[in-house]
């Protein structure tokens, strides 16, 4: 088994998800590589507790990300820090000669993420990465299968979005993801975007053009001492795309959602492809259903399919067993490792975002802002 170790740099709910993900490795069967964890970086001492106490692996803790980067031992990193630092971070980690999983949107805007994409360019050693864990739900999965096995026929239709409520609360107090000096001016679609592209881009489905509808609902929040200070960000952003399906030669209509007010929506992936030979669709809010729909002629019906844990990177838990958010994690860190040591994904649906993918979602991104302010749609 090849050990690939791993350094931290952000501790916060993500850097702690992928620490937990390498903790229990032993999880997957068949795996001829895993991560160790063996330095963190956190912006205050504060985080470390929890690492030290889990971690007999990590032998640095450290507030300066450059220290972690001088490490010897770090042979990749895992970067989970707010969306102004990705830039200057990435370049860093690559620059370094690490491998570098970073985390969406990969830069907070068109040019930081063109910068890091040109790093990595001159380093072609380095192999990088954005996370994005949904293609790796077993439903997901299954429409990446059918989309490799053309099942769909001519795309019709494709609908995909991600959708939070907590913000709907008023006195939900502000973070970081609130103001633009952290998470630039996509908003919730730096947030959350690239979770409902993956796997469109994945399929080759690239959008043409784009009208965008931006909502900033809620201006003002609590900072937690007792004053109102202004949530600056975009809160929804509603996207009709024409994209284009190239085993057709033909568009369809793309809608993409990311929204962080939609009333009741706790966190709910969602995807809807319909095509002339096959539709399927599929939430989170139901991960194990996959709803699909074969036409050949005859009558149309809905079928349901249980997925269960039928999933990409074998793992010890039964079929029957349901999937959920840290399992899709682990899925992804399979796959970031996988890739690394083989590299080629294990298979099509079974990768992280490519820096290709990230610059795509970036060019959509842009677009919808420019469609946002001019009140038209814009070509990408
Ligand atoms: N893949 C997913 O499902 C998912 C979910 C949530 C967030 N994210 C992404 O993960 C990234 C981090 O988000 P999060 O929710 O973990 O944020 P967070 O606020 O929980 O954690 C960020 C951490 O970075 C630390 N930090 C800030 N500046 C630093 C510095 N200079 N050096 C070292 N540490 C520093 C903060 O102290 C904090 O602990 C973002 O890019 C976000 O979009 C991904």
């Amino acid at each position: 088994m090849k050990t690939v170790r791993f350094g931290i740099i952000g501790c916060g709910l993500m850097g702690r998800e992928f620490a937990s993900a390498a903790a229990r490795w032993c999880h997957l069967l068949e795996m001829d590589v895993r991560p160790e964890v063996v330095a963190v970086c956190g912006r205050t001492t504060n985080p470390f507790a929890w690492y030290r106490d889990n971690f007999p692996s990590i032998k640095q803790f450290t507030v300066d990300y450059k220290t972690l980067l001088a490490n010897p031992e770090v042979e990749a990193v895992y970067v989970a820090l707010p969306h102004h630092l990705h830039r200057e971070v990435y370049c860093a980690v690559i620059e370094a000669g690490k491998h570098l999983l970073g985390e969406k949107p990969f830069g907070i805007d068109q040019r930081a993420c063109d910068d890091i994409v040109a790093c990595a360019r001159r380093r072609p050693k380095v192999f990088v990465r954005c996370s994005s864990q949904s293609p790796f739900f077993p439903a997901m999965q299954r429409v990446g299968g059918m989309i490799e096995r053309k099942a769909f026929g001519q795309v019709i239709e494709l609908n995909t979005g991600f959708l939070h409520s907590s913000d709907l609360d008023p006195n939900k107090p502000i973070n970081w993801k609130r103001t633009t000096e952290c998470n630039g001016e996509y908003g919730v679609m730096g947030d959350l975007g690239l979770h409902a592209c993956h796997l469109a881009f994945r399929a080759g489905w690239v959008p043409r053009n784009v009208r965008a509808i931006l909502s900033h609902i809620i201006k003002e929040r609590p900072d937690g001492k007792g004053n109102l200070v202004p949530s600056q960000t975009w809160d929804n952003a509603t996207l009709l795309c024409e994209a284009a399906d190239p085993d057709h030669d033909a568009l369809f209509p793309w809608t993409l959602r990311t929204h962080r007010i939609a009333p009741g929506q706790k966190n709910n992936w969602y995807a809807e492809i319909c095509g002339t030979k096959a539709s399927a669709r599929w939430t989170s809010v139901k991960a194990d259903i996959l709803e699909v729909m074969d036409y050949n002629g005859g009558e149309q019906i809905w079928g349901e399919i249980q997925t269960g844990h039928e999933t990409a990177f074998k793992s010890i838990t039964g079929g029957i067993f349901q999937f959920g958010f840290s399992d899709a994690i682990l899925q992804m860190w399979a796959a970031f490792l996988y890739e690394l040591a083989h590299g080629a994904p294990l298979k099509k649906f079974a990768g992280c975002a490519t820096p290709g993918e990230v610059v795509l979602s970036h060019h959509l991104f842009t677009a919808a802002l420019e469609s946002q302010r001019s009140r038209s749609v814009v070509s990408l």
